[in-house]
């Protein structure tokens, strides 16, 4: 088996070769030269890379920074108008922290990020994947990063058998004693797109990789197999019902509440979605148009889509005229249920 330091450096190699160009990422070559990457931007890119791929998330991190080019931008923009950007990228709860963290950066921190993985870990909705991955990839401290790519690299480098989750702890420790002194960024984000691009779930394209000759589950003809994941219980199915009342153009929408799922979100007024049912945002003669389908993290969701024009005040929420109202604002299930409305709404 190579020792740790020259897998790192053959690694490092590849990634001199092959990093995939992000606009968050400082080249190996630019990073060579001194120069260094922008916390908030690594910061923003890592939160998002939290809900989805890296080409989904490339559009998102464009408006965000050209909208918001500083950590003191964001952190002074309205509530309202950071939830609508981060509309359909899922999980609101960490878009409220981001805000929180913006924020705690501004008041705590002089506008200045932490510099060390530790005091990053201080600031809201920065756990330790983030503070690591932060430290790393800005500061070059070598804080060992392990997300779903590395956990994969590495379960099939050391032909690591323990199924995920409970190989975790293992896994993060093989990652700590691979990770180098030297360019600890270049290697944290090296592994990441080793594991995205070369070690892919299905088809490794081991004939290309530059671990390939000390991989152990290659070497037993496994590496597609590995990691190991213990079945994950079954997903319940939740119903509900959302009510789409219009009058004049305008639809009623209400802010969610900040607790809870979809939680500080624009959305179509619904029920609970507890199976308890609940009164209509207002009397109206409503017409059921079909249903909308949605997964989340815990379970799968399926809404009753309810259409009316309204006459007398509604109950609960704002009437807002169509075209002060951005589609796009809105989270993705209610998203899917204005899709199916929208053209018997007036
Ligand atoms: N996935 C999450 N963060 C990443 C990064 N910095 N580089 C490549 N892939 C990533």
């Amino acid at each position: 088996m190579d020792d740790p330091e020259s897998l790192s450096a053959r690694l490092l190699a590849w990634y001199d070769r092959h990093a995939r160009v992000m606009p968050w990422r400082v080249s190996p070559g630019d990073r060579a030269k001194g120069v260094r990457p922008d916390p908030y931007r690594v910061w923003l890119s890592e939160v998002m890379l939290q809900q989805t791929t890296v080409a989904a998330v490339k559009d998102y991190f464009h408006r965000f920074t050209a909208r918001w080019p500083t950590v003191a931008a964001l952190a002074a923009a309205p509530d309202a108008e950071v939830m609508g950007e981060w509309a359909g990228l899922g999980y609101y709860a960490r878009a409220r922290n981001l805000l929180k963290c913006a924020r705690a950066v501004v008041a705590d921190h002089g506008g200045q990020f932490p510099t060390s993985r530790e005091g990053l870990l201080t600031l809201p909705g920065i756990g330790p994947y983030t503070a690591s991955a932060i430290a790393a990839i800005a500061y070059d401290e070598p804080a060992t990063v392990v997300d779903g790519n590395v956990e994969r690299v590495l379960s099939r480098l050391f032909r690591v058998e323990t199924p995920l989750p409970a190989a975790k702890p293992e896994l993060t420790d093989l990652a700590a004693r691979l990770t180098p002194s030297q360019r600890p960024g270049d290697h944290a984000q090296a592994i990441m797109d080793l594991g995205a691009t070369i070690c892919t779930p299905r088809s490794p394209a081991c004939g290309i990789c530059p671990w390939s000759h000390a991989c152990i589950a290659r070497a037993a003809g496994i590496q597609a197999d590995l990691p190991r994941k213990s079945p994950r219980p079954e997903k319940p199915t939740r119903h509900g019902t959302l009510w789409l009342g219009h009058r004049d153009g305008a639809i009623l929408l209400e802010r969610r509440p900040d607790k809870g799922l979809l939680g500080g979100m624009l959305g179509i007024p619904g029920d609970g979605w507890d199976g308890q049912g609940g009164p209509a945002p207002a009397p109206a003669q409503w017409e059921r148009i079909g249903e909308v389908r949605h997964t989340f993290t815990h379970f799968h969701l399926i809404l009753a889509v309810l259409v009316a024009p309204l006459d007398g005040p509604p109950s609960r929420g704002d009437l807002i005229p169509r075209q002060s109202f951005r589609p796009s604002d809105l989270p993705t299930v209610m998203r899917k249920a204005w899709d199916l409305a929208r053209d018997r709404l007036n």
